[in-house]
């Protein structure tokens, strides 16, 4: 039987099986045969059809909850834990579709990559023997510590044109720049797909961006989202796919498409993708694909590109002229703060930003590539030939994956950077995520600093947990530059830089770099793959101990009760940013993303508390005041100790709360902890399912204003979300007692469908999965 199940799930999933997606898309398309937008294809290419006919007349955009089953989920080894103790308490024997986990996320940054990894294989052995182990018994293919960052692995291995793939992580849209739609979603959400439940997603609007023209000089395509990022802000690509289009999608190499597509997370967009062209088939080819080329060449035009005519069928159109497109340096502390390059001076003198550089790093899933390494190989080389032997600052560079690593060690580009200074960390995250073992400033007694990279996050303290570094993005060849230069007062396009020549200085300025789009050859480094195991693996165990305090097995939420959401205290009322690194901060934490118990102690640690007097002091960010006995303490122990006295309580949120990444332990914990809703101005998309997933309600206000309202010692209740009370599209009525006893009433929206009340009433998603596939 299992060689039956295997053969099914082989059948079933041909990734590259176009004939079959091609029916489907005709299908769709029968009662309305106007041209298709890419990604409309794309989606709808991948609708499930078993138990539906779909129409496109019957599909609205930001309505519709699309069915859909993609060709593959990957997640990375900060999400697996807990998506695979999720998958564990499902039961099921082994994955439904082809399913990869990569160890990037764990590894700290500190003395570069050969020391770093062993420290990783040290302080993670026991994640990483649950990992290597689950992937075993179930079928999933497991990339080990140091084979590379999951995004640029995926792109490597399994992106492929017309694709659909679903990722714990949210710059999974990475593979937009192989024509693949890449979702962010939550563990939740993976462990659905893996189950072979079908994947829903409400089907996102169409935002698209008509590239002409050709990038110059110093621009490159980071240029394009960073610009876009201060068009649109971290939330304006909310429930949209970014499609790009015309003559300009053609000047790109696949990997700098990737680095749009990657970085469009920070816009908040549900994806972004690129059409087949030329750069992708190259990119197939040098990665030892040309078969999957010569296949979609075959289907470019029915489904890998949009139709003549789409155009018009967009929700919105941007125009970017890359002739005209300036270099662009994004931040601090938020990547839409956009300033193109001839106005960054004048907004540094304007800010009281330290303009001194303490580190430059590049690197990331968004700007790793080996075309990004050879642009920092050319100014090294130009600044080495001009007498500049040494970077100014710490100059940190993590090659995407271990392919790229060993390419560029063969072609000499990684000891150019070292005899320049650099430091070549390893293949994976670092201080993209706060991995980062940082001793160059005084990191405890939060030093003022500034930092740049080529990284696409820069939230407060993402990368070493210090609120005030300061943290710029731009493209690699930019963080390069600063790094010879040392400080932030600087424009290469008009700026030299000084160099000392025994004594004698001269002045000395880069040139645009060179860059060369694909080695004419990748060479494949140490294998670090563990291939999925296609034999009977019921017999295999998963190395779990009970005493862990790492990996913890899952106890099911309870199902819903009625009234549980009636006089409920506020735990905080959480004012301003609210990512998931202010939910659920990263760095130190990282250790318990497997064990829930252990990770509930750092819930909003990081968010702002508006009913304390003198909130956004570090004293007391991350507080708030236990009811119980007037004290004021950390949050989760607010929580817990309303939770051990039986008191329910909720969270009352800002605008698009739950921003950043796909963490699902923004939504577990609160959950854990005791919480019953969160009743926000907006919610970031991912988050506001992962909430739903964990049995958490997510409700936001109709009257913005009336969260201007609500005081310190309020209660609340909620009514008309009981068993078959809660209706898809129908308000829910809020009354909110404050402690001289008056009363007022709100009105809250939800975005629940049908399907999703169930995940409500069984306790969470995980509940409900069990029941419909187990019985
Ligand atoms: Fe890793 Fe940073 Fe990308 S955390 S997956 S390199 S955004």
């Amino acid at each position: 039987s299992c060689i039956k199940l295997i053969n099914i799930v082989i059948l079933q999933y041909n990734p590259l099986d176009y004939g079959s997606r091609l029916k489907t898309l005709q299908d769709v398309k029968r009662s309305n045969p106007r041209p298709l937008t890419l990604s409309e294809k794309v989606l709808y290419s991948h609708l499930i059809t078993d138990a539906k006919e779909w129409s496109l007349d019957d599909i609205e955009r930001g309505k519709t909850i699309l069915q859909l089953r993609p060709d593959r989920v990957a997640c990375h080894d900060a999400t697996a834990t807990m998506a695979l103790l999720q998958f564990i308490s499902a039961g099921l024997p082994r994955v439904k579709i082809p399913t990869s986990i990569h160890s990037d996320h764990l590894i700290v940054a500190e003395y570069g990559a050969e020391a770093d990894l062993r420290r990783a294989a040290g302080d993670h052995q026991e994640v990483y023997a649950f990992l290597s182990s689950a992937a075993k018994k179930y079928g999933i293919g497991y990339w080990k510590a140091g084979a590379g960052i999951i995004h640029i692995t995926i792109f490597e291995n399994y992106a492929f044109p017309g694709g659909l793939i679903t990722g714990t992580d949210s710059h999974t849209p990475n593979a937009g720049g192989m024509g693949m739609m890449g979702i962010g979603v939550g563990g939740s959400d993976a462990v659905d797909a893996m189950a072979g439940m079908p994947w829903e997603l409400a089907c996102p609007k169409v935002l698209g961006v008509h590239l002409t023209g050709q990038l110059q000089g110093w621009s490159s395509s980071k240029d394009i989202i960073c610009k876009l990022a201060g068009i649109l802000t971290v939330s304006g690509g909310k429930g949209k796919v970014i499609e790009f289009f015309g003559p300009g999608c053609e000047t790109l190499g696949s990997t700098a498409m990737a680095t749009v597509c990657n970085m469009s997370a920070e816009i908040g967009s549900t994806s972004c993708i690129f059409p087949y062209s030329s750069a992708m088939s190259r990119y197939l080819a040098a990665t030892k694909r040309s078969d999957v080329a010569a296949h979609a060449d075959l289907f470019k035009e029915q489904l890998l590109t949009a139709d003549p005519g789409s155009d018009k069928y967009y929700d919105e159109i941007i125009e970017i002229d890359l002739s005209r497109l300036e270099p662009h340096i994004n931040g601090p502390f938020t990547p839409d703060l956009a300033h193109p390059l001839s106005q960054f001076k004048e907004h540094m003198s304007a800010s009281s930003w330290p303009s001194k550089l303490s580190c430059s790093m590049v690197g990331s899933c968004t700007n790793s590539s080996y075309e990004d390494l050879s642009k920092v190989r050319d100014l090294v080389v130009q600044a080495k030939a001009a007498g500049l032997e040494k970077v100014k600052t710490p100059f940190l560079v993590s090659p995407g994956s271990e392919q790229i690593r060993a390419t560029a060690e063969e072609r000499g580009i990684l000891e150019t950077l070292r005899q320049a200074g650099a430091t070549v960390l390893s293949n994976s995250c670092g201080p993209c995520v706060g991995q980062w073992d940082r001793k160059d400033v005084d990191v405890a007694g939060a030093e003022r600093n500034s930092v740049i990279s080529s990284f696409n996050r820069n939230f407060t303290g993402r990368h070493d947990s210090n609120p005030e570094t300061h943290s710029f993005v731009t493209s690699p060849e930019l963080a390069t530059v600063f790094a010879f230069n040392g400080d932030l007062n600087f424009d290469p396009t008009t700026d030299s830089v000084s160099v000392d020549n025994a004594g004698a200085t001269t002045e000395f300025r880069f040139s645009p770099p060179k860059s060369m789009e694909l080695p004419t050859s990748f060479s494949p480094g140490d294998n670090r793959f563990q291939a999925p195991v296609l034999s009977d693996t019921s017999a295999l165990t998963v190395d779990i101990h009970a005493s862990s305090d790492r990996l913890q097995l899952l106890t099911p939420f309870k199902p819903w009760e009625d009234g549980k959401a009636s006089k409920m205290d506020i735990l905080i009322k959480v004012s301003g940013k609210c990512t998931t690194d202010h939910i659920s901060p990263a760095g130190p934490w990282y250790k318990y993303r497997g064990h829930l118990e252990n990770i509930s102690n750092n819930m909003l640690l990081g968010a702002t508390n508006s009913f304390l007097p003198d909130a956004s002091s570090l004293e007391m960010v991350g507080k708030a005041l236990d009811p119980t006995d007037r004290q004021t303490k950390p949050v989760p122990h607010t929580a817990k100790s309303l939770q051990r006295v039986g008191r329910r309580w909720c969270i009352i949120g800002d605008n698009n709360y739950g921003e950043g990444s796909s963490r699902e332990h923004a939504a577990l914990e609160p959950r854990f902890l005791g919480g019953v809703a969160i009743i926000a101005r907006s919610f970031a998309r991912i988050h506001e399912t992962n909430l739903k997933k964990q049995g958490m309600l997510p409700l936001t206000f109709d009257d913005l204003a009336d969260y201007d309202k609500i005081k310190e010692g309020d209660t609340i209740s909620l009514l008309g979300v009981d068993d078959g009370e809660l209706q898809p599209g129908k308000q829910v009525t809020m009354v909110i007692v404050s402690k001289d006893g008056s009363q007022w009433t709100a009105t809250l929206n939800h975005s629940y469908h049908a399907n999703q009340i169930e995940w409500l009433r069984a306790g969470s998603a995980l509940n409900y999965i069990k029941r419909v596939t187990l019985g």
